[in-house]
């Protein structure tokens, strides 16, 4: 549905997007992830066409955006970054002048609204004018314009920002929802929400892709790996440790705390293993030391987006690659 090809980007001289491509079905929801400045709104803009494109193509369902920007606008809808809104205009008065220049008017125009208000839970704020709204309000009377045409494609820039935790869980249910028969783009900086929602996630940074892949294959790249955290009651830590380190299937162990007769412990394995947290309650066990707590933990997503991208994109990089 949509399609990238060498998406550039120069603004006096400098490349703010290097030449990026990347392709979007329908039923996928593509996380777009990297530092401020790396790119990822400018490239949002430029799938829209609100920004010409200085080399590559784009295509909506095969409509070229700059050949034909009007058919390929119809296909998507778009919530920008510092989505714009008629500030003197009510909720409803603004849902109705969007649904006329989609075209949707009469009996069409107003079931388009009462769908998107009822999804976006506007009821209580339609009669309110934009400039009085509450920021997260206001995003989703943003949100609710890009939905109105019930669009195969949708662009979202940071779609949960500023929406307190009921909304923002409530909007990556309906981004979930909509990805089963859309093709969906969502920039974030919230790691987990990839996970939450994402079928694929793709990295920018500083206007370069630096990965494309699924978010399980982006935790796999953890520099840490999977590691146990293991709580233990009662025992002396320096021989707790030296013991577990002894056992093979162990590569390291830390200690990552004590609180009174609670011993926290991180456990790494010695390479791949099925059945570490098996292997090492058998052995806590085998010493009959108690634990309160036993749990695996997998690679941590902050770790590999600071291993492949820079601090910001003016920056250095921080980990290594
Ligand atoms: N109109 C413009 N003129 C000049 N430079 C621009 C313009 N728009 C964006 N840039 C620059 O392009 C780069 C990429 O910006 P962009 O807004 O795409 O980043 P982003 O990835 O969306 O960041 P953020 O996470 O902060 O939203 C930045 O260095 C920015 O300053
Ligand atoms: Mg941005």
């Amino acid at each position: 549905m949509i399609e990238a090809r060498n998406v550039k980007k120069y603004f006096g001289g400098k490349a703010a997007v290097a030449g990026i491509s990347f392709s979007v079905r329908k039923g996928e929801v593509l996380g777009f992830l990297g530092p401020n400045g790396a790119g990822k709104s400018t490239t949002m803009r430029m799938i829209t066409g609100f920004l010409p494109l200085s080399e590559g193509t784009v295509t909506i369902d095969g409509c070229d955006i700059e050949e034909k920007p009007v058919e390929a606008k119809r296909l998507f809808g778009y919530l920008p970054e510092n989505a714009p809104a008629y500030q003197e205009m009510t909720v409803s008065g603004f849902l109705k002048f969007s649904a006329s220049i989609r075209g949707l008017s009469g009996e069409a125009g107003e079931n388009a609204i009462a769908r998107a208000v009822k999804l976006c839970h506007l009821e209580k704020v339609l009669n309110q004018t934009i400039d009085t709204l509450s920021k997260g309000y206001h995003h989703r009377v943003c949100f609710a314009q890009a939905i109105l045409h019930d669009p195969p494609v949708l662009i979202l820039d940071e779609p949960t920002d500023g929406l307190d935790p009921n909304q923002k869980h409530e909007m990556r249910e309906l981004i979930r929802e909509m990805g089963r028969t859309k093709a969906i783009i969502v920039s974030t900086h919230i790691l987990e929400e990839v996970e939450a929602i994402c079928t694929r996630v793709i990295i920018i940074d500083r206007g370069e892709l630096v990965f494309n892949g699924t978010p399980r294959e982006l935790r796999a790249r953890a520099p840490q790996g999977e590691r146990l955290l293991v709580t233990l009651l009662g025992v002396d830590g320096d021989g707790a440790r030296a013991a577990l380190e002894a056992l093979p299937q162990v590569r390291r162990v830390e200690i990552l705390g004590r609180e009174g007769e609670s011993l926290s412990l991180a456990l790494h394995p010695s390479g791949r293993q099925e059945n570490f947290a098996l292997t090492i309650k058998k052995a806590l066990d085998e010493r009959s030391w108690q634990f309160s707590e036993l749990h695996t933990e997998s690679g941590r997503l902050d770790e590999v987006f600071r291993s492949l991208t820079t601090s910001d994109s003016t920056g250095r990089k921080e980990g290594a690659a």
